[in-house]
């Protein structure tokens, strides 16, 4: 642990200087030298492992909005510069500590890590990895972590929808919206009604399995919901997007509805008048699926055994928007999930900004 710490503070020149030196192994990474600019390629050196911790050559690294966040320095948590980005991957168990008990050489695994995922090698505790089925491919795989982690604790363990019940989802197309989507619909039987910001992304969130959709970019959703579920509102909110979405979220939900606050995508936090709650015996809740790594583990951990579970089933099918090879990492990575500043839609992503894959074709570890 304190070589892994230390690893991760060291300046740039000397991780590289090392790596030039040929010591022992190396290993590509896409590193973040210096916040809001392009990620960069580098060799990086391997280190030991401690007793409880393993090595996973590492096939696929999800790419996720709060990875662009983070390479902003606009995430919750700020590492210090330089850093590796990624906190999901799928790949084979090379090596183990010492005291590993759980996995072995040559395992198919799903990893969470804070970051370091974004690289040919990483290297995590046995605790943070999981077993994936046969039945499941690792390009599958690497995107459950964040996205059905995060669905299925907003859904299930926070808003125990019920089968049967409507679900409203915003920014329905983004990756957490899909996962929402699959989860509610093929695992809850629950009825969904995507919310997003154009018809190409509610044609993609009805074909993944929303019964129906509303484009918000085109008036109010609060009438949209209306129009489409009657007076009586949804069971359940889950809101991505803040501000205006989340205030006619609020007003969409039913009797007794429960709403499930994941982020602010739009980038203004409402505030909530408190007697919108007591109207309609409403619960307003929020979710920050990472900080149940720490708080509870079981439950973290539990989020991720059914997503593998309902994959290994058929029940759920991950979409993923693009998959690209570590070489292109710097165009990729800009683009994906792409950040919008205000208004200024020319900042808009090329790409749709679904989760994405990093895929790294060549292993350059032997053993
Ligand atoms: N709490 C948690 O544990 C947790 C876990 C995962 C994700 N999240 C949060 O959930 C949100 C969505 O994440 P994601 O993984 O689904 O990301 P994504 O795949 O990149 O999708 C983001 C979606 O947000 C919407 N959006 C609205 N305003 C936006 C803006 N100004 N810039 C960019 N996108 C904007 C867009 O949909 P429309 O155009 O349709 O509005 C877009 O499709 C993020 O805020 C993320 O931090 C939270």
């Amino acid at each position: 642990m304190a070589a892994r710490l230390c690893a991760r503070h060291l300046p740039l020149a000397w991780l590289c200087r090392r790596a030039a030196q040929g010591q022992g192994r190396h290993y590509r990474a896409a590193l973040c030298a210096e916040l809001k600019h392009p990620l960069i390629i580098e060799e990086m050196a391997s280190r030991p492992l401690g007793p409880h911790e393993v090595r996973v050559d590492v096939h696929f690294c999800g790419v996720n909005f709060a990875d662009i966040l983070v390479c902003r320095g606009q995430y919750q948590e700020t590492p210090p510069l330089p850093f590796i980005p990624g906190m999901e991957f799928s790949g084979a168990v090379l090596e183990t500590g010492t005291d590993v008990s759980t996995v072995k050489k040559g395992d198919r695994v799903i990893g969470v890590s804070n970051l370091n995922a974004m690289a040919e090698e990483c290297i995590t505790d046995q605790k943070t990895l999981w077993q994936v089925p046969e039945n499941v491919s690792l390009q599958d795989a690497a995107v459950l972590p964040v996205s059905y982690g995060t669905a299925i604790l907003a859904v299930e363990h926070r808003a125990r929808t019920q089968p049967g019940e409507t679900v409203l989802v915003t920014a329905a197309a983004g990756a957490t919206g899909l996962a929402v989507i699959d989860v509610a619909t093929n695992v809850l039987q629950a009825k969904v009604i995507a919310a997003a910001g154009s018809d190409e992304k509610c044609k993609l969130a009805v074909q993944r399995g929303a019964q129906s959709s509303v484009n918000y970019s085109q008036g109010s959703l609060k009438d949209a919901v209306k129009k489409l579920v009657g007076s009586g509102g949804v069971n359940v909110a889950i809101d991505m997007v803040g501000g205006d979405v989340f205030l006619e979220s609020v007003r969409s939900l039913a009797w007794e509805g429960r709403i499930v606050v994941l982020g602010f995508a739009g980038g203004s936090i409402a505030s909530l008048p408190s007697n919108l709650l007591l109207l309609k015996n409403i619960s307003a809740m929020g979710l920050y699926w990472g900080r149940y790594q720490h708080q509870d583990f079981a439950l973290f951990s539990k989020s991720l055994s059914s997503a593998l579970q309902y994959c290994q089933q058929g029940l759920i099918h991950p979409h993923t928007g693009a998959v690209f090879k570590l070489e292109k990492v710097r165009q990729h990575v800009r683009n994906v999930g792409q950040i919008r500043l205000g208004n200024n839609l020319s900042n808009l992503a090329t790409l749709s900004p679904i989760a994405a894959c990093l895929y790294f074709f060549i292993h350059i570890l032997s053993f």
